[in-house]
């Protein structure tokens, strides 16, 4: 199975700095041999970015999208808004969206919902916040997250589901989870995941770990059986990082 590394870029780059990039980045791709490799930009760059990727193995991903197909939904962006764009992917339920914006199960499972029947592949966050993981109860916030967002989902379809794992305690501080914790959360997802789906579908599934990876660290997660795959932040901005960012990754899982 192929690693998953998605650059998730929040709100950085305008279109002129994300083609750049772009266009920068796919010089090395040959490089990235073994890697299903994606970039999200912000909406605004989506289309410089599709120009730049063209005929690239480099697959574009969204940051988020509105459930509805279409409507009085100002400022908001639908699935086929973004298929029009040759987006791939879409992270449904970041962090950031759930505590900056205040999105919660019932629209994480409107967006899973909305992505598949539109035939996206939805990555799904999920993770505990530092008070969480202190009071014990991290194992019960992702059941509770992967139950809310999974609920009445065409199982069939979710065999197209990435679910990344992402402590928020971990994200952007600089403070990664350990290889242990990683694995715990990793295995607690696909242990949901198989109860939910069948080993059959689960086990097809990646899981990604997100939160603090770069290049010095990416050995420890992605060189577990658990992980395939991360949603890197801050070392995704720059080409050279991110690309020793996936060279490491290679590595790490040819060792
Ligand atoms: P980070 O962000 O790599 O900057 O910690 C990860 C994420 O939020 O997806």
């Amino acid at each position: 199975m192929d690693l998953i590394i998605a650059a998730n870029w929040k709100m950085h780059k305008t279109a002129v700095e994300a083609a750049e990039f772009c266009r920068a980045i796919r010089s090395r791709e040959a490089d990235f041999e073994g890697v299903e490799v994606l970039v999200c930009p912000p909406f605004t760059a989506l289309s410089a970015a599709k120009a730049a990727l063209e005929g690239s193995t480099i697959k574009l991903g969204a940051q988020n999208m509105h459930w509805e197909a279409q409507g009085a939904q100002t400022g908001e962006i639908s699935a086929s808004m973004l298929l029009e764009f040759g987006v791939e992917y879409v992270v449904i339920g970041h962090s950031e969206r759930r505590h900056l914006m205040g999105e919660d199960d019932i629209q994480v499972q409107q967006k899973i919902e909305a992505a598949l029947e539109y035939d996206l592949k939805p990555i799904l966050c999920v993770g505990e916040t530092e008070t969480e993981r202190e009071q014990g109860n991290t194992e019960k916030v992702i059941k509770k997250q992967l139950s809310g967002a999974l609920q009445d989902q065409d199982s069939q379809k979710l065999g197209r589901l990435v679910v990344a794992y992402e402590p928020v305690w971990a994200i952007g501080t600089g403070k990664a989870a350990s290889a242990e914790d990683a694995d715990g959360a990793a295995k607690l997802i696909r242990n949901y995941l198989r109860d939910k789906l069948g080993s059959k579908t689960a086990d097809n599934l990646r899981i990604q770990y997100g939160g603090s990876v770069k290049a010095e660290n990416i050995d420890s997660f992605v060189g577990l059986p658990s992980v395939q795959g991360a949603l890197v932040g801050g070392a995704s901005l720059e080409v050279e990082a991110f690309s020793a960012l996936i060279q490491a990754a290679r590595k790490a899982v040819a060792n």
